[in-house]
């Protein structure tokens, strides 16, 4: 069989497909059928955060898939109330969990969670923001290249300015169900929070009635340095987005709240796979080992490096550098495409942030070595 000619033939034709056949990784490498070694700044957009194969989440699964695979919440689970246990101490406050498969769907349950905790309908999102593509999330999502050819989406959504408190301050009101946003934007071009705009968020929310949602799913369990980006301002959300490195890979989003989000009832939502045997064992392996090997102080430590030596890199290309721990975005001024072929060309696979960022989502156990190909190869690129 041709892999490519293969998956060309049958692909759904939504992806932009490189010519890579990747079959095996290990910590932050990868490695194609002609047994070639890349280093992965991309982790499956945000999602190895623990990086590839690592050996405790795979022995989790492993041994899980041989008692318990599937189980709808209706009924209890040894995996899932482990998971519960843990997940539910990373935010004090946030007691509650509800767990789904994806990011989209932890943000589709968030906003329904507010419509009917508030008795409201209204949605605030920010500029520049990613929330996912289901259409409720798709709603709070900004750039209109993922939108347009899906409207009409869900009424109610409107868009200010990020880190802009005097917009934010004007457009919540009383009629406002809640505010949703990134503490890191991601997919929009890697721009962090100034923590007097979430502090100032909590507080418009607090005075409104309406609930703060945090969108953690690209910034959380350590990849800024702390397990969540919001973290770093010091506040509480009512609403915490969870997905991507949740399960050390295997598919799967969490909701976290506490007692301001109110009136959820049997049968309201709910979901399948849902809080199933075998990613909640895989959960309690990843959070059990990025609490273990520090994970968000290794970001930190490794993300304030990363940034000091690509902030020496002189290259007229460059517009700026900037990002939190191991989410870090290089803004060119232009297009990024050819720059991020010329890294893979050197084995470093990295991803945009729009048209004109570079974006470096490391694995966070990624080396000092390996960040130092990185640089390398950035600098060569670049010059
Ligand atoms: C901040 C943020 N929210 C939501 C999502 C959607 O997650 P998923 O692709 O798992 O649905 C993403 C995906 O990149 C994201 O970065």
């Amino acid at each position: 069989m041709d892999i490519i000619e293969t998956e060309n033939k049958h692909t759904s034709g939504l992806y932009t497909k490189q010519p890579i056949i990747f079959v095996r990784g290990q910590g932050a490498l990868l490695w194609d059928t002609d047994g070639n070694e890349y280093i992965d700044c991309a982790a499956g957009h945000g999602v190895a955060n623990l990086g590839h194969a690592h050996p405790k989440v795979a022995a989790a699964i492993a041994e899980q898939s041989t008692q318990l695979v599937t189980l709808f919440e209706t009924f209890y689970n040894d995996k899932r109330a482990a998971l519960m246990d843990k997940i539910t101490t990373l935010v004090p406050g946030l007691d509650k969990v509800f767990f789904c498969n994806s990011g989209t769907e932890a943000v589709e349950a968030a906003l329904k969670f507010a419509r009917v905790s508030t008795g409201r309908t209204n949605i605030i999102a920010a500029m520049r923001g990613f929330h996912g593509r289901t259409l409720g999330a798709l709603s709070a999502t900004y750039n209109k290249k993922y939108k347009e050819a899906f409207e009409p989406l869900v009424p109610g959504f409107s868009h200010v300015a990020y880190n802009n408190i005097a917009a934010l301050e004007g457009a919540v009101t009383d009629q406002v169900a809640a505010v949703i946003l990134e503490a890191v934007q991601g997919e929009g071009g890697v721009y962090p929070a100034d923590p007097a705009y979430l502090q100032a968020a909590r507080r418009i929310c607090t005075d409104q009635g309406t609930l703060l949602i945090i969108d953690e799913i690209q910034a959380g369990l350590g990849r800024t340095g702390k397990m969540f980006a919001f973290q770093h301002s010091g506040i509480t959300p009512d609403i915490v987005c969870i997905a991507k490195s949740l399960a050390g890979g295997l598919p799967m989003g969490a909701v976290l709240f506490g007692d301001s989000v109110k009136n959820l009832a049997p049968g309201l939502h709910g979901s399948t796979f849902g809080g199933n045997p075998l990613a909640c064992a895989a959960a309690v392996a990843a959070l059990t080992a990025i609490q273990e090997e520090d994970l968000p102080g290794q970001a930190a430590a490794k993300g304030a490096y990363l940034m000091e030596e690509l902030k020496s890199i002189e290259s007229p290309l460059i517009r700026e550098v900037r990002g939190l721990g191991l989410m870090v975005g290089i803004e060119l001024k232009q297009k990024v495409a050819p720059y991020l072929q010329a890294l893979q060309d050197r084995h470093i696979i990295a991803l945009n942030a729009g048209l004109t960022t570079l974006r470096l989502l490391p694995p966070l156990v990624i080396t000092r070595e390996q960040l130092d190909r990185v640089v390398a190869a950035l600098t060569e690129v670049l010059k």
